[in-house]
């Protein structure tokens, strides 16, 4: 057994079956784990419980997580490789989801390994797995990279994982997100709504960034479906990572895709990121990008510990600059060369900056 405080974790027992194929016959579940039998039955259950000796015997470690005597999920390791490197996983039952289980019950079977010799621990987390990776970084886990099509989802489609690990030794603080997700999952001003990237958005985002006013103003070359669907895919790891927000810019009427807001650039030590916005053509001329600017503009300022936010624009770029200026942004400079041309050439950069207001705190 071990105590992990509020949580117990003691090996799976016959009598677990039933809350287990509650917590397998799940969406979220079924999601996520994609080698698990769907729908899940009892026979199932039942041959994973006849199999945990097994998997003790083999080297690794099989625990059902429970407070107050319910299931609560399962946490699990395999069994370390010759370097001393385990891999870890977890499940939570959806009745015990949201209240950090899955980080503490991870961080205490870690603890454990690395008592039992264990050098380091990993984890792989599928892109899209934002509960996941938000438990794996508040379990001290540290993320080392990623790894392109590393497996396969149940319809066949590759996924990305990130990788992360702890090492015995090392100091695992729980980190909590420099972008910290949004509240009510979005911002609205009750004209424009900015939601979060995703799968769904890929189609407009890649006919938007090919339009030639918008393909003008950009240094890298026009996105392909494919990567604009891998690109919406990783909103959730890009935010929880603190490298990026991106979100669609939505017309609060019809719901239609307007646009596209990003923060990235995000250097954590000095408190800056830079904001990127394009908007579909139909949309422009009614204020949008205006509006959209300053709800992700005061969201950070309320939320991160950002202090400045940069903008680069085309020196001709006036539709741009009217957005920035109407916003509240600052001419800074001029980077003369900075922007690669479709023609070879280089064009200069003129930079803007938003700075924290005077009285709105650091949260
Ligand atoms: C991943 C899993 C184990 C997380 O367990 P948990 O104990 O509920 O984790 P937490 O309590 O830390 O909650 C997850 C966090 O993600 C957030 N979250 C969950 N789903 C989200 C979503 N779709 N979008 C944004 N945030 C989400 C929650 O709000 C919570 O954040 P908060 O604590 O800041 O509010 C659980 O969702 C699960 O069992 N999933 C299916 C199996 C699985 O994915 N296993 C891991 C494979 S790597």
């Amino acid at each position: 057994m071990i105590s992990a405080g509020p949580l117990i974790l003691r090996p799976p027992v016959a009598d677990d079956a039933e809350s287990m194929v509650k917590m397998c016959d799940d969406p979220v579940t079924a999601r996520f784990m994609p080698l698990l039998p769907q729908p899940y039955g009892r026979g199932d259950a039942l041959a994973y419980l006849r199999g945990v000796p097994v998997r003790w015997e083999e080297g690794g470690a099989q625990y059902a997580i429970t407070a107050g005597g319910r299931m609560s999920g399962l946490v699990w390791l395999g069994p370390p490789d010759r370097w001393g490197t385990a891999e870890a996983g977890y499940l939570v039952a959806p009745w015990a989801r949201g209240g950090g289980v899955a980080a503490t019950a991870v961080r205490a079977l870690t603890d454990w390994a690395f008592d039992q010799g264990v050098r380091r621990v990993e984890l792989q987390v599928e892109v899209e797995n934002v509960a996941s990776l938000r438990a794996a970084y508040r379990a001290g886990f540290c993320e080392e990279g990623r790894r392109r099509e590393a497996r396969r989802l149940r319809d066949g489609r590759p996924a990305d994982y990130v990788l992360l690990a702890r090492l015995r030794g090392e100091a695992a603080p729980a980190v909590e997100p420099y972008l910290p997700l949004l509240a009510d999952g979005e911002l609205s001003d009750g004209v424009v709504r900015l939601v979060p990237m995703a799968p769904g958005d890929a189609a407009d985002y890649q006919r938007m960034m090919a339009e030639p006013s918008v393909a003008a103003y950009s240094v890298t070359p026009p996105v392909s479906l494919e990567d604009a669907e891998r690109r919406c895919r990783y909103t959730g790891y890009w935010w929880l990572s603190g490298q990026r927000a991106e979100l669609a810019v939505k017309d609060a009427g019809s719901g239609a895709f307007a646009g596209h807001i990003q923060l990235t650039q995000v250097i954590p030590p000095l408190g800056q990121a830079m904001i990127g916005y394009s908007l579909v053509p139909a949309f422009r001329g009614r204020g949008f990008m205006t509006r959209s600017v300053r709800l992700l503009v005061d969201w950070a300022f309320a939320h991160t510990a950002l202090h400045r936010i940069v903008a680069g624009t085309d020196v001709d770029n006036s539709a741009s600059h009217a957005v920035l200026e109407r916003s509240g942004f600052q001419r800074e400079g001029v980077q003369r060369e900075l922007l690669p041309q479709p023609d070879g050439t280089r064009a200069d950069d003129l930079q803007w900056v938003r700075l924290r207001p005077a009285g709105v705190p650091v949260p």
